[in-house]
């Protein structure tokens, strides 16, 4: 009561000017504050262009003047000496590792070579070197789509359809740059966009603008350009996203199976075949850090600090590489426990894996010696059917890199039901065997190594490497010098 009686002696001019003192003090602190976090996005979003960008710059070293760190991180991506339990950047051949994918995809290019893949910085390097592309297979264009930032330039020139359906090997004096700056990011602004037509038609095709995706989400979309599954449609080679009922295994089965797609037919059984690429956007998307919004940016381009400066890593790796950066940021249990959770979840797919490998490479192998006994087009249609079916979902989770990590669960139900699909094809073979007075079981050829398996298939291989012999004495020299004349010719002068 004291105190209120106080008040209400004092002055009325002394109240007003408490309050315009007040008023007085808030607004100047008002203004430090968001001077404040001005420069604050400042820092963040303003740049020092050392040299401006022009649009479709392909090069790597001219985005890099500007910006030294995310480009030297980047560069890191040619370090190939990293090697996890069943991933990481070194040199491995699947095909030697497991011989039975040589039957497996018997008839198609992939039966003659393929590797685990390492970082960006060798992408155009692997698809000149690797036999698939050979002129024996004779690739599109569409190949390149996800090398090289020579790519969202030349469609630019020449426009998208014709990109594709141009012949691969007459692409190659254009096609020099590895991924890079110019596949992720505006070179006006830097923010992140889309620069691959798959991705924006699929999205569209969905009613979808990719446009509007949250700035999280395009830390995984920049990457879904290339990291999914898409195939080459019709005559003109159109990369196409499968996604237009959705893009679980089954979702992406129904959509082929609707359209009547095969990107190639068996060698042996003559089915239909699909051949899945990487999807690892869709199996992450299904996963549960995919569900609490993590990005494939979070675990695969931590946060680095140079001093003061704190930079997005563009050293994209296992991050097994730096669990430290990558999962210990949201997980607070050793490097050690880290590390075994995901080789436990690798290990238990690995085991499926397997198990549905040596029952597809048996069922190619039964089929066949059921056409050779006489078996009918009616007979063996459902065999078939189950046969590209049972493929198709074990390719899913087999191409997709890190060995269903991205989510367990997914991967082990897709791959459980690729074994119950070829299991009924052998239940269905062997009536058809036996009716056919083929004695079951049958004796199985040698496919115990990579060499054995490609003579099993009559598979050229001398004349293949051959091929790629002369290609790099004769045509890479003759690309390369046609490019670096090209890019002498570039507007932005490197110093
Ligand atoms: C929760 C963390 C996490 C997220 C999110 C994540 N990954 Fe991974 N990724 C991993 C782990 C762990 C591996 C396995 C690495 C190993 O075995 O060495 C891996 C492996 C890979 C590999 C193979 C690496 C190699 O060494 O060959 C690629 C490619 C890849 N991820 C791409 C992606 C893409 C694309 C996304 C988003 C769609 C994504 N990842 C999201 C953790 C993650
Ligand atoms: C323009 C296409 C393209 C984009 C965009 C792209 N990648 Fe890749 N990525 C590739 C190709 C191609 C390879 C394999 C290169 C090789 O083996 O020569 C690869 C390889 C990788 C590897 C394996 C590295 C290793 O050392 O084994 C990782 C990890 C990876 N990418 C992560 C990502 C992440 C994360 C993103 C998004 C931030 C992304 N990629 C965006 C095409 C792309
Ligand atoms: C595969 C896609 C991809 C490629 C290739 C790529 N970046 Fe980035 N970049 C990203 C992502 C994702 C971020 C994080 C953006 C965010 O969260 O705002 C980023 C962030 C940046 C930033 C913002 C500052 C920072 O460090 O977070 C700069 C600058 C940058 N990148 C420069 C480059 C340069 C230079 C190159 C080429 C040497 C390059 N980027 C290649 C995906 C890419
Ligand atoms: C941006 C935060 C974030 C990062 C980075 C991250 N995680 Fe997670 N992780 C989560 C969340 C959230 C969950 C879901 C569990 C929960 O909500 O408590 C989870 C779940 C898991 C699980 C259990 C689910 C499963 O798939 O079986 C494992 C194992 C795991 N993380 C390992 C890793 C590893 C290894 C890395 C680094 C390669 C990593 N995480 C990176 C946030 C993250």
């Amino acid at each position: 009561m004291k105190n209120n009686d106080h008040t209400a002696k004092r002055k009325p001019w002394v109240n007003w000017m408490i309050f315009l003192v007040t008023v007085v003090i808030v607004f100047i602190i008002g203004l430090f504050a968001s001077s404040i976090i001005e420069r604050r996005s400042e820092s963040q979003l303003y740049f020092q262009m050392v040299s401006e960008i022009p649009e479709w710059e392909p090069r790597n070293e001219v985005w890099g003047q500007n910006f030294p760190r995310e480009y030297e991180s980047y560069l890191q991506t040619s370090d190939t000496s990293f090697k996890s339990k069943h991933f990481g950047s070194k040199h491995i051949d699947y095909l030697a590792k497991y011989p039975e994918m040589v039957v497996m995809w018997a008839g198609y290019s992939f039966s003659s070579d393929y590797n685990q893949g390492r970082g960006h910085y060798w992408a155009v390097e692997d698809n000149r070197k690797t036999l698939r592309t050979t002129s024996r297979f004779m690739q599109p264009s569409t190949c390149w789509t996800c090398k090289s930032t020579d790519v969202p330039r030349v469609m630019n020139e020449i426009g998208v359809a014709e990109f594709y359906k141009t012949p691969w090997i007459d692409m190659g004096a254009q096609i020099v740059n590895h991924i890079g700056c110019q596949d992720c990011h505006d070179p006006k602004t830097m923010n992140l966009r889309i620069t691959r037509p798959g991705l924006v038609e699929a999205f569209e095709r969905q009613g979808r603008n990719v446009n509007d995706a949250t700035h999280q989400e395009m830390r995984s979309l920049v990457c879904a350009q290339c990291h999914v599954e898409y195939y080459f449609k019709g005559e003109g080679k159109y990369l196409t996203f499968p996604w237009d009922k959705g893009f679980s295994a089954d979702e992406m089965e129904k959509y082929y199976d609707e359209y009547e797609f095969a990107d190639w037919t068996h060698a042996l059984s003559r089915t239909p075949m699909l051949k899945a690429q990487h999807p690892d956007y869709e199996l992450h998307m299904t996963g549960v850090h995919a569900d609490r919004g993590v990005a494939c940016a979070d675990c695969h381009m931590p946060y680095q600090r140079d001093g003061g400066i704190k930079f997005t890593s563009h050293f994209m790796v296992s991050p097994l590489q730096n669990i430290s950066g990558s999962c210990q940021v949201c997980h607070r249990e050793s490097e050690e426990k880290l590390r075994e959770n995901v080789y436990e979840r690798q290990d238990k797919v690995a085991e499926l894996r397997h198990i549905t490998e040596a029952n597809l490479a048996r069922t190619h192998i039964e089929a066949k010696i059921a056409w050779d006994a006489g078996a009918s087009e009616e007979e063996m249609s459902p065999v078939l059917k189950l046969i590209r079916h049972a493929q198709w979902r074990w390719d899913w989770v087999a191409a997709a890199n890190a060995m269903g990590f991205h989510s367990p669960v997914e991967a082990l139900r897709v791959l459980g039901t690729s074994i119950q699909k070829s299991q009924e094809a052998r239940v269905l073979l062997a009536e058809i065997l036996t009716r056919h007075n083929v004695e079951i079981p049958i004796d199985m050829p040698d496919i115990s190594t990579k060499e054995k398996a490609q003579e099993f298939i009559n598979l050229p291989m001398e004349e293949l490497r051959n091929y790629k012999r002369k290609f790099y004495e004769d045509i890479v020299p003759q690309w390369i010098k046609e490019s670096k004349e090209r890019e002498s010719k570039m507007h932005a002068k490197l110093k």
